[in-house]
Order: C-alpha cells, then structure tokens, then sequence
C-alpha cells in the first residue's frame, strides 16, 4: 500500500484518503453528539419548566395558596345569622398547568353584624366529608360520622352521641377592609389538616 506524503501535496491536489476519512468521522461525531443531546435538552426543560416559569395570574389576579378570594356581596348574607354556602372560584396553578376559574372548594358564611362575616371551611375537620347546615336545627352536620357544630363552628359535644371531630370548624379570615369600604367579602381561603387537634394549614 501506498502513503502520500503531505509535504508532496500541491494546493489543487483533493487531500489523501486518510484525512479525509479523519475529518468524515469528526464531522459525524460531531452531528452525533448535537442529535443525542437535543431529546435530553428537552427532558431537562420540561423537567426544570415549573421551577423556573413565574406564577401566572389569571384575569382576577387569583392563585389559590395564601390569597384572599371574592365570595360574595355582604347583601347576599340574611342579617338574622344564618349561614350560606358558597362556592370558591380561583384560578388553580400545580407544578405544571394554570387552570383559571375553577372550584377549589365551598365556605359557609354568615353574617354576625353590620359589617362583620364569619367563615368556615366547609370542609369537616375530622376525616375531610363535607359538613351540610342544618337549616331548621340551626347546627352543622358532618353525614360521614356524625360530627356535629353550632352555628358559630364549636363543635356540640352530646355524651349521647359522640363527636368524632378533634376540633371546631376551621374558620377563615375575612378581609375586614375591603368588607366596610366595599361591602364585598373576600376570604383567605385555606385547607387544614384533617384528624388533627390543631388547625394546620396545608
Ligand atoms: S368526616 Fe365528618 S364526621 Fe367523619
């Protein structure tokens, strides 16, 4: 077999075979390298996304985990005490999606004076059922064991009928400011850990 020697080549002669066998192989590790890292680019952005992107708020500026929340209007509250239930609409974030205006849970509230509301969770404080207002009896029930709560949220204790809560409804704040200058409520509304003595915040 015969070797070109590089100090015999000319300008206008093509390079021997084995450069040019070199540089095909470089040229191929190279564009093997950019193809294989790009799906693990990928994976990584997609992993690292959530991390990274800033929270979005929707057209109300509601993302649920520690923001208050419009419920009603204070003229919505009979002024005899009486709770309503309503629905909580906010715009929901998790790791990965933004899910604007959907229910994230239901308050009671009820009205306690001229620009003063109580609000509860309706969540029931012992195994997570949702407690119903017992209209006629004035008391929450909790249908799942039996847990039952006085209009204001303690819990009614009955040695004939024990109640399997460990503690009263988890009442809300209520975003007195915006209640007298507007006549609106708005609720920090927040879920707690179930089962337990102590009202814990998720
Ligand atoms: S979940 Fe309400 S009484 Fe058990």
């Amino acid at each position: 077999m015969t070797t070109t020697n590089p100090e015999n080549i000319t300008p206008d002669q093509p390079p021997p075979r084995e450069r040019r066998n070199f540089l095909a192989e470089g040229a191929a590790i190279v564009i093997g390298g950019i193809v294989g890292l790009f799906p693990v680019a990928v994976g990584l952005g997609v992993i690292f996304d959530p991390l990274f992107r800033p929270k979005k708020k929707g057209p109300g500026g509601k993302v649920i985990g520690g923001g208050f929340v419009r419920i009603a209007s204070l003229d919505s509250l009979p002024e005899n005490g009486q709770p309503q239930q309503f629905p909580v609409i906010a715009d929901r974030l998790d790791a990965w999606n933004y899910f604007p205006d959907e229910r994230v849970g239901s308050v009671f509230l009820r009205r306690v004076g001229e620009n003063e509301v109580q609000a509860f969770n309706s969540v029931c404080p012992h195994l997570g059922c949702l407690v119903s207002y017992a209209r006629g009896k004035n008391y929450f029930h909790c249908p799942c064991h039996n847990s039952a709560f006085q209009v204001d949220g303690e819990k009614i204790d009955n040695p004939d009928k024990p109640n399997p809560s460990p503690r009263a409804l988890d009442s809300l704040e209520v975003d007195e400011e915006k209640l007298t200058q507007t006549g609106e409520i708005w609720v920090k509304f927040q879920n707690f850990y179930t089962g337990k003595k102590e009202k814990v915040a998720k």
